[in-house]
Parts: structure tokens; C-alpha cells; sequence
């Protein structure tokens, strides 16, 4: 059994790039011309509140850069919205990409690494108007806006990730099929546009849920877990391994190309989904003994599942692999330190039973506690952000993460140092609450 305060100190063997993640519509504000902004005005019973200001950080990005530096990070994953440098079909706002090339030159200025992502969720709204990824034909309209902006900032870019986390979802109507086909092939068409103006390595980033069966010797549940890895992890290794696109109920598309369009694979890791043969979803609930609800509001059960990143992990050798996400919403901050030990615990794990494995980068989601697409009330952040001022305050976990960073690795002093009691463990309440624990 692992006790998270006598842990021996343990170093990474080979150094890992350390850092944080965020994405332009959850924390920059005013995102006026994407289609989320569009639907958070138009259909505002579909959400909590709208974006907004977000965390202000179109104009704050100089106060963010000296928020990285000052927590000592060495990377940082952004992303570009397009829609600020294309605002209308055909239109280009110079003011726009001066800002990125800024926030860029600051970056190398600090020697932080930029990981830009092109697409995190949100699309111009005149793209959307058009079908978006799932027609084709509109893909020449991403790779116009590559052939235009990525020489613009290329020379300061260090990794890039072409569309974010297109892989989710197990449906296998037409509809969602073609969705995900349309995703994968704006991922290659992007992932070869960009190659040509940079050397830096291109990937998407995977959301790799573990599908793990409820009753693992159960044929009908292990076959749910096995379509559903199918539909939402393997099909995408399969493309960029081998260039064929198989899905269920399709055709099989052989796309070469695709076998260039990762250099990497770029894993956002959180938890993992149990499966059931017994639902109409196929997605079962996690057992009530492991459930955590951390926040005031039903996010998804979080569940600490380390395990699962191994498997996960263990599925990857054949490229380096870029921990581009990994962290949980909780409003008690030691929850975030207990969640960030198990993840580095899981990672040293995988590299020993995984001796080819290479974990390249972990970029921690997310620097600040930002707009979880629909509401403010999930918080992921490492640093707080005050909804009025917008002044941050980095929280116990990012001195914390400092430490691990500087270290390159862990140990149960460091937790101890930042989590020296646990006696006020606060659970919620209400419908989809855990049991009410305590934790002396
Ligand atoms: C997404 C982020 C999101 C995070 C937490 C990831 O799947 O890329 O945009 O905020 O999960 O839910």
C-alpha cells in the first residue's frame, strides 16, 4: 500500500518537460467571432453561464507569462483561436496575430517552450455555419489559415497540436462517424500544412479514457469496452499507424498520409470510463466506494484512477509521449496535490513495467481556474482567479508542482510539506454525493 507521506524520493531517469496547459476560449474572454460564443448567446438554457470575460487573459496574457515564470514552468500549452485572426470569411486581423507573436516572443524570452494547439473546441462561427470538420470539402479553409499564420510564428514554436481531443464519443450513427472521419482527416490535412514551415513535432491531442469493463469477465461488457476503446482510442492509433481509417459500419478509407501526421501522440489523461453491456449508453457508473464529488455540481464523478494511465501507457511505446493534460476539478486544493502524486506515482509505475516507453512532457491542465465550457464552478486551475479582478493567486499546488519541477520528480517529504493534515476533508452533499468520509 502506498502511503503518500513516507514515499522514497524518486527522480525521473531522463528529464521531462514540466508545465501547463490552457485553451484560449476557456480563459482569454471576448471570444465574440467562435461558434461557442455564438451558442452561449443563443441558447443560454444549455449552459450555466456564458464565457464572458473568461479569465481575461487577452489582455492579462503578460501577467499569465509572469505567472509561469514565477512557478517555474518550462512549457506551456496554448491555443491560437483562429477565429481572432480570421473573424469573418476572408479577413485577416493584423492586431490579432501581432498578439500571438507577442505572447510568443515573451514565451522564448522566458525560456518557456511553446505548445501551440491551432483548434481547442471552438471554431470561427462562419467555419461552423458551414459544416465545420464534418464536410471535406471545408477543410481547404483550415489549411489557408495554416498557409497563412503558422509562418507568421513558427520560428517560436516548439510543438504543435493540430486539433484537440476529436477522438471522444461512441455513437456509431452516420452522423457521428463521419464526425470523427471529417476530425481525423482535418487532423492529417492540418498536421501536413503545418509541416511545411516547421520542424517542430506535430500531434493531436488524445483524450485517452481507459474503457474499462464493469464485470471484466463478462463477454457482453468486455465487448461494449472493447468497441468503445475501438470507437474512441484505438481507431485513432490504427489511422496514424497505418494510414486506414476502420470504423464501424464504414467502409474502410486508406489515407497514407495519415501516417505522417503524428510525431508524437499527445495524451490528455484523466480518468477512465467503466462499460457495461447492461445500458443503453453503454457507459456504466463508477462504484460508489471510489466516486469523489470535489465540486458543487455533478462533474463527471471524478475517481482517482492511476491504474488506468498505465494502461493507457502501456499502448504507446512506439513514439514519445507528451502528457499534454492531466489534473482534476476540486475545490479543496490538497485533493489536487493528493491527485498529481498518484499521476507522477502512475508514471513512474509505467516507465518500470514499460521499459520502452518514453514520457516526454507533462503539462498540467490547467494553469488557472478557468471556463469549463459551460460554467466557472468546476476548478481546475493551479492558481485562482478572482471573477471580478481577474487577479490571480497561485494555490498551494503550484508551489507544489514548482518543487516536483525543480526536482524533477517526487517524494512523500514534499507531499507532507504541502499536505501536512487532512483532518477537514470536504465532501458534498446531495444527489450524486459520495459517501460522507472523513479523513484523519
Ligand atoms: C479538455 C479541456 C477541459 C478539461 C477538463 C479536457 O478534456 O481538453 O478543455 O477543460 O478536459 O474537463
Amino acid at each position: 500500500m502506498i502511503n503518500l507521506r513516507t514515499m522514497p524520493a524518486y527522480t525521473f531517469p531522463e528529464p521531462i518537460l514540466w508545465g501547463s496547459a490552457t485553451a484560449g476560449h476557456q480563459i482569454e474572454g471576448d471570444n465574440i467571432h467562435s461558434s461557442n460564443y455564438h451558442y452561449e448567446q443563443a441558447h443560454p438554457e444549455n449552459y450555466v453561464e456564458p464565457s464572458g470575460k473568461a479569465c481575461n487573459s487577452y489582455e492579462l496574457y503578460k501577467e499569465d507569462i509572469e505567472l509561469l515564470k514565477q512557478l517555474g514552468h518550462q512549457a506551456y500549452r496554448f491555443s491560437i483561436e483562429w477565429c481572432r485572426i480570421q473573424p469573418e470569411e476572408g479577413r485577416v486581423d493584423e492586431g490579432a496575430v501581432a498578439h500571438y507573436q507577442d505572447m510568443l516572443d515573451r514565451l522564448a524570452a522566458a525560456g518557456i517552450h511553446a505548445c501551440v494547439t491551432l483548434v481547442h473546441g471552438s471554431v470561427p462561427w462562419w467555419f461552423a455555419q458551414k459544416g465545420g470538420w464534418d464536410k471535406v470539402e471545408n477543410h481547404h479553409y483550415f489549411t489557408e489559415y495554416i498557409d497563412y499564420i503558422v509562418p507568421r510564428i513558427a520560428d517560436r514554436v516548439g510543438s504543435w497540436i493540430i486539433l484537440n481531443e476529436f477522438n471522444l464519443g461512441r455513437a456509431v450513427t452516420p452522423a457521428a462517424l463521419q464526425h470523427k472521419v471529417g476530425s481525423l482527416k482535418a487532423h492529417c490535412a492540418g498536421a501536413l500544412a503545418v509541416k511545411q514551415y516547421s520542424k517542430a513535432p506535430v500531434s493531436s491531442a488524445h483524450a485517452f479514457v481507459h474503457q474499462d469493463p464493469v464485470r471484466p469477465l463478462d463477454k457482453m461488457d468486455r465487448t461494449m469496452a472493447d468497441l468503445s476503446d475501438w470507437l474512441i482510442n484505438e481507431f485513432f492509433f490504427h489511422a496514424v499507424r497505418t494510414g486506414e481509417i476502420v470504423l464501424p459500419y464504414r467502409e474502410m478509407e486508406f489515407v497514407p498520409e495519415l501516417k505522417q501526421s503524428c510525431d508524437y501522440w499527445a495524451v490528455n489523461y484523466y480518468h477512465r470510463t467503466p462499460v457495461t453491456g447492461r445500458t443503453a449508453t453503454g457507459v456504466g457508473t463508477k462504484l460508489e466506494f471510489s466516486r469523489c464529488k470535489l465540486v458543487d455540481c455533478d462533474f463527471g464523478q471524478r475517481e482517482f484512477n492511476p491504474e488506468s494511465f498505465m494502461q493507457c501507457a502501456s499502448r504507446l511505446t512506439d513514439k514519445d509521449v507528451w502528457i499534454t493534460e492531466n489534473g482534476i476539478c476540486c475545490d479543496d486544493d490538497r485533493v489536487r496535490i493528493i491527485y498529481t502524486m498518484l499521476q507522477l506515482e502512475a508514471m513512474k509505475m509505467a516507465l518500470q513495467y514499460y521499459p520502452a516507453l518514453r514520457i516526454k512532457a507533462y503539462l498540467h491542465w490547467s494553469l488557472l481556474d478557468n471556463y469549463e465550457w459551460s460554467s466557472f464552478v468546476p476548478r481546475f486551475g493551479l492558481c485562482d482567479v478572482d471573477r471580478k479582478t481577474f487577479e490571480r493567486t497561485p494555490k498551494p499546488s503550484a508551489w507544489f508542482l514548482k518543487e516536483v519541477i525543480e526536482r524533477n520528480g517526487f517524494s512523500g517529504a514534499l507531499f507532507e510539506k504541502y499536505v501536512p493534515e487532512l483532518s477537514c476533508f470536504k465532501l458534498y452533499g446531495g444527489e450524486n454525493r459520495s459517501m460522507d468520509i472523513t479523513i484523519n
